[in-house]
Order: C-alpha cells, then sequence, then structure tokens
C-alpha cells in the first residue's frame, strides 16, 4: 500500500530549516508536518505564523499545519493565510469545532480533524462530513520522540471502516521505520514522523526508506 509521507518539521535542525526542508522535499516527501502548539492546549511551544510564511516560498510541499492551541478558530485565516494547505484542529480544543472545520474550508484548505489517544472516535463522528483528513494520535499531543501507543491501532481500523478506503487517515508520533507497518496495517494511510526523519543523521536517506518500504 502507497502511503503519503508527512516528516514533522519539529525535529528539524532549526538554524537550516529551508535547507532540511529541501532535502526531504527531493527524496519524495509529499506533505511536511507542522506542529503548532502553544503552551496551553499542550504543555510546550513550538513555533507558529512566521516560520510556516517564511518557509513557503521554500518548498512546494503540501503543508500540513497540526494546530495543538487553544481557540483555533481564531487563527486558522492567518494560517491559511501564511501557504498551509491543510490545517488539522483538535477536538479537544476549546472551539465551536463544527464552525471552524466550516471556517477552514471557506477558506479554500482541506480540513482535518485531531484525536489525542484518549479521545473516542465517536468525537469525531458528527464532523466525518466536513473534514478531509483525520489524524489519529498515535501519542499525547504536545512532544517529538514519544513512544507509539499500541492501543490506538484499534481506533484506527474502526476509522477506516467508517471512512472507506480512500479516506486521508493520518497518524502522528512514535513511528520509526521498524514499525511502520503497525500503523499501516491497522488502517492508517498517512504517515507523520519526526524523529525517524529530521532527528535521523540522514533525512533525505530516510524518506527513501520509508517510501521504499514493503508493507
Ligand atoms: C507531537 C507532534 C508530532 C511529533 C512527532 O505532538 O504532533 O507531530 O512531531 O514526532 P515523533 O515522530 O518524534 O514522535
Ligand atoms: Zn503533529
Amino acid at each position: 500500500m502507497a502511503i503519503t509521507l508527512a516528516p514533522s518539521l519539529l525535529a528539524a535542525d532549526f538554524t537550516k530549516l529551508a535547507e532540511e526542508v529541501s532535502a526531504v522535499e527531493k527524496a519524495g516527501a509529499e506533505y511536511l508536518h507542522l506542529d503548532v502548539m502553544d503552551g496551553h492546549l499542550v504543555p510546550n511551544i513550538s513555533f507558529g505564523v512566521p516560520v510556516i510564511q517564511s518557509l513557503r516560498s521554500a518548498s512546494n510541499m503540501v503543508f500540513d499545519a497540526h494546530l495543538m492551541i487553544s481557540e483555533p478558530h481564531k487563527y486558522v485565516e492567518a494560517f491559511a493565510k501564511a501557504g498551509s494547505d491543510i490545517i488539522t484542529i483538535h477536538v479537544e480544543s476549546d472551539s465551536n469545532i463544527g464552525e471552524t472545520l466550516g471556517h477552514i474550508k471557506s477558506l479554500g484548505k482541506k480540513a482535518g480533524l485531531a484525536l489525542n489517544p484518549d479521545a473516542a472516535l465517536e468525537r469525531a463522528i458528527p464532523y466525518f462530513n466536513q473534514i478531509d483528513m483525520l489524524l489519529i494520535m498515535s501519542v499525547y499531543a504536545g512532544f517529538g520522540g514519544q513512544k507509539y501507543i499500541m492501543d490506538v491501532n484499534e481506533k484506527i481500523s474502526e476509522a477506516r471502516r467508517l471512512l472507506g478506503p480512500e479516506f486521508d487517515i493520518q497518524v502522528d508520533g512514535g513511528v520509526y521505520l521498524h514499525n511502520l507497518s503497525v500503523p499501516v496495517s491497522a488502517g492508517a494511510n498517512v504517515i507523520v514522523a519526526g524523529s525517524a526523519i529530521f532527528g535521523s543523521d540522514n533525512p533525505a536517506q530516510a524518506v527513501l526508506d520509508f517510501k521504499a518500504a514493503t508493507l
């Protein structure tokens, strides 16, 4: 099964972002996963609009903004203008989820909805007709380098059953080459990997290895 690979910038060397992004783009990664954290919805702060805006001129990849922020409705427009192609919000965020997803779509962007490991799939079902991608977190949002939580496999399989074979189901957290087959066999087709790609000695080679993996 062909996967869409989304290297997470969070694990990149921030002294040379354009170079890092260009390396994974040339190697064939489709999405650039952009982890935005506000220190409120999640206990960590990363980067925001200016970084995404600057990188936009350096890359043609699909910019996949994962907003781990409170009140995302206040910011989706800024992230759309900065050049995000997909904007994913968390079901746990203090926003009117349906309205915010509608807002993302009205800005001409793809809308994603993310579920932390302890959020039941049922919480996302009411929004299935409004989203282009479902993000099932395989770690608790907030930090790179955590261990894949095996319990989420069942949620991925159930989501695949409900959403059909073509729908984009993204998995995020703790995915490496050695366990890539776990989320993919469960039914995920969009794979985020931070430590395994930008955290490796050779991100371009890591992309090639992920793309070549027999699944
Ligand atoms: C976690 C982020 C992830 C993170 C993944 O909150 O959403 O995208 O960068 O990192 P790894 O692949 O290291 O688990
Ligand atoms: Zn993420």
